[in-house]
């Protein structure tokens, strides 16, 4: 429950997104948070506040002369108790009423009133040429040196039609933006590189050897640092989950490209990575005589004979680099994880190491995490990989010189 005990005003202004907006609220709630729905008239040509009362549950104001508020002031006590203001969609025209300080309906007005400690988020949504335009981008340029954030907008296909930047958000990307928005800030500025997944080392054009790892941990990790402030970059093994939104991801087959792409990553004397996370669960050895063809089954029922090769080790090479990123290993251990993680922590030559048990957490949503370094261990107990992530992306903060 990421949004648990948090109160969010959710604007909605007009525009087609209206519909999204109605499985946001639904996301929101069911991640904990009470939404309180404002919706200007606009709104209401898009969608009905029936509609918005029934999911969020609670009545929804759209009129600044709403007398169900004691005081007949909804634009002040809406957002007296508020965590969040969200406006999402936010139309092209509310944007220009936000950067001119516009108080002519409820939405507004309320946005204006709101207590300086109460931020205020939006999530645009136009056409394409609406968005490009002059005046809104110098709209949107205010909006930012307000301190107003941004979430997305995203390039696509449009209602109307055309392609291009307008697009609003999808509910459980604008989900986790808010959620992200009330993470402390402990990586801003810094760059972080990630490996996840399992790797995938071809036997013949259709078979391969792989391992159960998910991604899971990795992927949350790569959401947590984001959630931080960071700019991150995920090396991802084949998964079958979605990349955290503000995460790009490269995703790589053979623990080979993975090496290869982190590498490049890394090259340069100002690639500017601060932190190296190797997550993955890389393949030790690859198929030295993989078959260009599918193979056939012998008529002598003989087996075809595999010869292995060891893999590049990632996490040692970046490591072992003359100025390494601060380097985070981890170890997949199946008995012995305390006496083991401390030996492969010096082995790997890293400063700090995460171990847990492998088949206690490939594929499951929980874990639990021990973190060794120079000065000992400490042990995170068993929560979910998102939580469990974010108290590993603050020790890694704190660590960071
Ligand atoms: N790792 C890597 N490249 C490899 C193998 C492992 O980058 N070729 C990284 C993993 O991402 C992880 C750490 O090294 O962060 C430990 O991986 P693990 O497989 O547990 O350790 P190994 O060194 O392979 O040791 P062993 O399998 O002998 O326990």
């Amino acid at each position: 429950m990421d949004l648990a005990g948090k109160k969010i005003v959710l604007g909605l202004t007009g525009g087609i997104a209206c519909y999204k907006a109605a499985e946001f609220t639904r996301a929101m709630s069911k991640a904990g948070a009470s939404v309180q729905v404002v919706m200007t008239s606009a709104a209401m040509h898009f969608i009905t506040p029936v509609t918005m009362q029934g999911l969020s549950g609670k009545p929804v104001f759209t009129d600044q002369w709403d007398a169900r508020i004691g005081n007949n002031m909804p634009h002040i006590d809406l957002t007296r108790d508020a965590d969040a203001i969200v406006i999402a969609p936010c139309s092209a025209d509310f944007i220009f009423k936000l950067a001119h300080g516009a108080c002519d309906d409820l939405l507004s007005t309320l946005c204006v009133a709101r207590p300086a400690t109460v931020p205020l988020l939006v999530a645009p949504a136009m056409n394409v040429e609406m968005w490009q335009n002059p005046a809104t981008q110098r709209n949107l340029t205010q909006l930012l040196e307000d301190g107003i954030q941004l979430l997305g907008p995203d390039a696509g296909e449009q209602a109307c039609g055309e392609v291009g930047m307008g697009r609003m958000l999808e509910a459980d990307q604008l989900l986790e933006e808010v959620i992200a928005s009330f993470q402390p800030k402990l990586l801003k500025g810094k760059r972080l590189l990630l490996t996840a997944g399992p790797t995938f080392e071809p036997i013949d054009p259709v078979r391969g050897i792989t391992n159960l790892s998910s991604g899971k941990m990795g992927y949350a990790v790569a959401r947590a640092a984001y959630e931080a402030g960071a700019e991150v970059t995920l090396v991802s093994g084949p998964t079958a989950l979605t990349t955290p939104y503000g995460v790009r991801r490269i995703s790589v087959q053979t623990a080979q490209q993975m090496h290869d792409i982190v590498m490049a990553q890394l090259a340069g004397a100002d690639s500017g990575t601060d932190v190296f996370v190797a997550v993955a669960a890389v393949a030790d050895w690859r198929v030295a005589n993989a078959s260009a063809q599918k193979l056939k089954k012998n008529a002598d029922g003989s087996a075809p004979e595999l010869v292995f090769e060891q893999n590049p080790d990632i996490l040692a090479t970046v490591a072992a680099l003359p100025k390494p990123p601060y380097c985070v290993g981890f170890a997949a251990e199946s008995e012995n994880l305390l006496q083991y993680g401390e030996v492969k922590r010096i082995k790997k030559n890293v400063p700090l190491l995460v171990g847990n048990i492998g088949h206690d957490t490939f594929g499951k949503d929980d874990n639990q995490l021990v973190l060794f370094d120079a000065d000992g261990h400490t042990s995170l107990p068993r929560a979910g990989k998102q939580q469990l992530a974010r108290q590993l992306i603050a020790a890694i903060a704190s660590r960071l010189i």
